[in-house]
């Protein structure tokens, strides 16, 4: 029959071109061909009313038929074009995937302590001082009154480096605390001032209060008429700033060559208010900073009048204050960079 063959003929040409589909553009284009109003299954469709009687029941069969199975392949591949993925596939970019989540990392508790500890001094009108961490003897020790034969400039204590100072006949060194920064600020600068001077320190120790390496505030206000009760107004403000406004404050005497008289500093213990625990070993205080009036042959070694200026200067330890406020009792879980003890802060 002749209309089956032009039926085959559809049905070949249809198969053949909806084999090649992509996209949903090109598909729409098989649907107009095969399926519009102008296409040739309607024209043979159109072309019923020609056979005889007996023939049209079968002709039509034939043509729903084929317009039946054209319709299910076509519904097939309009479902399986997924438009967004071949796109996607072919940019080599899954916007379907779920993203990584990006850790936010956050501040080194060190580093939480220093900013807080600076800027309660900022906020007291203290300027900000900095030395370097290489230092030579002079400044490290003999211009702060330390003598020739004292323990602290000891290998014990002081790591000295192969570099040697031949203005000083002796080796360049890590400075152990940052008050030679005093003297490089005083030979620098006329009083009155005040600053404090943040910044990394070295000695040859390490046990759970001790770490080779470790951080320093010094503190130094030099003027005409500064006295030790300005010293104690600032400590013990420092203190309430920092601790609570319940914390006691408790000034010991005490020696550092470089301040006379001197004194150590202790606040009542955060833990059990000055009731005696452990962390307080039972004396109800904790040491927290040195201080003390700044010594006549330091203020002689860097050529103020010391008829007209005092001053007073102290140093405290950032680690000290951090185990203090975090209650942390090993000083070397800082620099482990253990991330499940850094994250807690
Ligand atoms: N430099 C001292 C130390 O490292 C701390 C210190 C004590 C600094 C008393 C001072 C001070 O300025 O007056 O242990």
């Amino acid at each position: 029959m002749e209309l089956k063959e032009k039926l085959d003929k559809i049905r070949q040409s249809f198969n053949e071109k909806i084999e090649k589909v992509e996209n949903l553009e090109d598909l729409e284009k098989i649907r107009i061909e095969f399926f519009g109003k102008k296409s040739e299954v309607i024209e043979v469709a159109k072309n019923i009313k020609n056979f005889s009687e007996s023939e049209k029941p079968l002709a039509g069969k034939y043509i729903n038929e084929l317009k039946n199975e054209l319709l299910e392949i076509f519904e097939n591949k309009k479902n399986n074009i997924d438009e967004n993925k071949k796109d996607i596939q072919n940019d080599l970019f899954d916007i379907s995937v779920s993203g990584k989540k990006f850790a936010i990392g956050n501040l080194h508790p060190i580093t939480k302590v220093m900013r807080e500890v600076v800027e309660i001094f900022e906020r007291l009108g203290f300027g900000i001082a900095e030395g370097p961490d290489i230092e030579s003897d002079y400044y490290n020790f003999t211009a702060l009154n330390f003598p020739e034969e004292h323990p602290a400039r000891d290998m014990q204590d002081t790591f000295f480096l192969d570099a040697f100072d031949k203005d000083n006949n002796k080796p360049f060194l890590l400075r152990t605390h940052t008050s030679p920064v005093q003297i490089r600020f005083m030979n620098e600068h006329s009083p009155p001032f005040q600053i404090i001077s943040p910044g990394s320190v070295y000695r040859c120790d390490s046990d759970v209060s001790h770490s080779p390496m470790f951080h320093q505030v010094e503190g130094l206000a030099i003027g005409e008429n500064i006295t030790f009760a300005n010293l104690k107004w600032v400590l013990i403000e420092f203190i309430h700033k920092m601790f609570g406004i319940d914390i006691k404050a408790r000034f010991r005497p005490s020696f550092f060559p470089f301040t006379e008289p001197s004194v150590e500093v202790d606040m009542s213990c955060v833990i059990c208010s000055g009731k005696g625990c452990r962390i307080c070993k039972n004396t109800g205080w904790l040491e927290i900073l040195g201080a003390g009036m700044v010594h006549t042959n330091v203020l002689n070694n860097v050529g103020y009048d010391i008829d007209k200026m005092q001053g007073f200067a102290f140093g405290m330890g950032i680690e000290r204050i951090a185990m203090i406020k975090y209650q942390v009792n090993d000083i070397r879980l800082f620099f482990e960079n253990d991330i499940r003890f850094l994250k807690q802060f």
